[in-house]
């Protein structure tokens, strides 16, 4: 049907004769003459039809936006003055000789070129969305990077290994999708949230290596790097370290980052402990573009009279801390109070400031409502830690240390893209030494930071239970640009090592022969050290793309309220088969 792509045609195809396929993004019909521009995979072309052929011209003016069109004439220059230099195709145009409609259209529910299309219309006509050139070019840029990491992968020696969607719950901190079983009547199948413990039972299989790209269900809270369906790049091996490990993956990365890219990744990444991560960024996936830090403060402030200092400074769960905005000296009063609301939003309580008017006059040079609260030695100790300059700004957090973490971590990222203080770049991290556990105060237990079977830092298990809240894990997470791309880690591979941690975690040892009981017993009959990584490729590929949701660089993505709105899932279905499952639905509440 054609013979070239719209999109590729430039001065090279003058006078060749060519046909193309498309939709009509626009028609113009511009005195006698009508253009329509139209769109491919590739890009838009701008037809010309005569009025010459008046067969042709007349069915030219028949068709609308979207109708789909099979064009074949001879491509020739555009006349000077209607070059358009900013499109590929745009210094030529094609003369129509031949026109056929292949399809109708009717009006569609949007215009491709309009960027304020309500996110519900997008999703609806999906179809209709995808045709929009960065659409196009997002999901041939996620093909790219998905065939750029399987060759890469293969080359490795990585064996790509399919493993089951219908499956037993996988333990990753999110809610199941369950599926009911016709066979096994009140019984379900959980969806897995990731391969996990099939990766691990490949690599006691002796699969040595194993990949997958692989969809993975969790039923949670819904963000924009978030979705209840995504896809990971899936990785297992044996008899690899963490080190090693973890310089493979940067190999990869920027491999991938140099094909597809074309960017060169040079310096090595980084690698920072969680605590480190969380005591200077208040966050365990930092953006290093940004340079704001943010510095504890508390023991400068343990004697003050400021109860809102005072307090958190003398509480060995409190933090108070500064963050410095350089420059920040501009911020007006309606900007802080939108920040003190901003940061309420992450369980803070306020924010205090102050505004480094002229640094050399000491007190007389700052402006700050909690200025009269604090001693001199106090000022000058804080606004040293800071390197405060004139012309600068000081925000404090002052609570629980997590509250002053989340808050100021989060407002550094806020302040920083407001004032245009984000560099150009790509930054990779490794975070390492995560702690093993987390605490949950308010049911007194512990948590794994990672999964259950993230291995801790001592193959002792008596060290492990001697501090399990001072103990660290083997797990690792790269991070990109502030967004956690991947984590992984070597894993427990002593069957009783893994029933001490899953007995700390209270999970008791029936529970755990009912839940990973499959696990427990292979785990008895010879297997490897082992460890892998697993990253969101939706997410990995939304930064590539430049996009601020995965939303934009999957194909059909649910919404908000984990929704499919083109297909109208999840929707009711018959009584039959709720009956064959043995399901019974609660009579719908009749309104009052
Ligand atoms: P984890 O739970 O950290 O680890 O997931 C790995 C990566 O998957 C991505 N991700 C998501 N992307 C989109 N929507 C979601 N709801 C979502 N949840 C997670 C993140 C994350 O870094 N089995 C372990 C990996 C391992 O230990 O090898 C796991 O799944 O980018
Ligand atoms: P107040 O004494 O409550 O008026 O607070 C004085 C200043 O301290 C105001 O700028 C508040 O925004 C700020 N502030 C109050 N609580 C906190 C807190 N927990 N952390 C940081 N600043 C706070």
């Amino acid at each position: 049907m054609r013979t070239h792509y719209c999109g590729e045609l430039n001065q090279q195809h003058i006078d060749e004769q060519i046909s193309v396929c498309g939709w009509v993004n626009r028609r113009r019909d511009h005195g006698g003459v009508i253009f329509v521009d139209l769109r491919d995979k590739q890009g838009i072309l701008q037809v010309v039809f005569d009025p010459d052929d008046e067969n042709m011209f007349a069915l030219a003016e028949s068709v609308r936006n979207e109708f789909v069109l099979r064009v074949t004439g001879k491509i020739r220059m555009r006349p000077e003055g209607t070059i358009n230099s900013e499109m590929f195709t745009g210094e030529v145009e094609l003369l129509a000789h031949q026109l056929e409609i292949l399809n109708s259209s009717e009006t569609p529910p949007f215009q491709l070129d309009d960027d304020d299309v309500h996110d519900d219309i997008r999703l609806r006509y999906r179809y209709i969305d995808l045709r929009r050139p960065d659409m196009q070019r997002r999901m041939q840029l996620r093909a790219q990077v998905t065939h750029y990491l399987r060759s890469w992968l293969e080359e490795q020696d990585f064996l790509d290994i399919e493993t089951p969607m219908l499956t037993r719950a996988t333990p990753e901190g999110a809610r199941d999708y369950l599926v009911p079983s016709r066979t096994h009547s009140g019984s379900f199948f959980a969806l897995p949230q990731s391969p996990q413990l099939f990766k691990q039972l490949l690599m006691m299989s002796g699969m040595d290596r194993y990949y997958q790209i692989v969809r993975c269900f969790r039923d949670e809270d819904l963000r924009a790097d978030r979705q209840p369906e995504f896809t990971q790049l899936d990785i297992e091996t044996s008899f690899m370290n963490e080190g090693a490990i973890m310089t493979m993956m940067e190999s990869m990365m920027r491999g991938l980052f140099k094909t597809v890219m074309s960017v060169d990744i040079d310096a090595d990444f980084q690698r920072m402990s969680y605590t480190e991560a969380i005591e200077r960024f208040g966050s365990d996936k930092p953006d290093l573009r940004i340079s704001l830090e943010l510095k504890t403060i508390s023991d400068l402030l343990s004697d003050v009279e400021f109860k809102v200092f005072s307090g958190p400074a003398n509480d060995k769960d409190g933090r108070v801390a500064a963050l410095l905005v350089p420059g920040g000296n501009s911020l007006t009063r309606k900007e802080i109070d939108g920040y003190t609301e901003f940061v309420g939003r992450y369980g803070a309580k306020g924010l205090a400031y102050i505004k480094c008017n002229d640094i050399t006059q000491g007190r007389d040079g700052l402006q700050s409502p909690i200025l009269k609260f604090l001693p001199d030695d106090a000022i000058t100790q804080i606004l040293e830690r800071t390197a405060a300059k004139s012309g600068d700004l000081i925000f404090f957090g002052a609570d629980k240390a997590n509250v002053v973490n989340e808050s100021l971590g989060a407002l550094r990222i806020k302040v920083a893209q407001d004032l245009g203080l984000v560099e150009d770049g790509w930054r990779f991290l490794w975070v390492v030494d995560f702690p093993m556990f987390e605490h949950d105060v308010r049911e007194n237990r512990w948590n794994a930071l990672h999964h259950p079977f993230t291995a801790p830092s001592t193959d002792k298990a008596e060290e492990l239970e001697a501090d399990p809240g001072g103990m660290l894990s083997r797990a690792y997470d790269m991070v990109l640009n502030g967004t956690e791309l991947g984590g992984g880690s070597i894993r427990i591979h002593q069957m009783d090592m893994q029933q001490r941690v899953l007995k700390l975690l209270g999970i008791d040892e029936q529970e755990a022969e009912d839940k990973f009981g499959f696990l427990l017993t292979a785990l008895k009959y010879g297997c490897p050290p082992h460890g892998g990584i697993a990253f969101g490729l939706d997410r990995m590929v939304m930064l590539m793309a430049g996009a601020t949701s995965i939303r934009d660089v999957m194909a059909f993505p649910k919404t908000q309220t984990a929704a499919c709105l083109l297909t109208s899932a999840p929707s009711p279905v018959s009584d039959i088969q709720l009956k064959e499952l043995s399901i019974r639905l609660r009579k719908p509440q009749t309104e009052a």
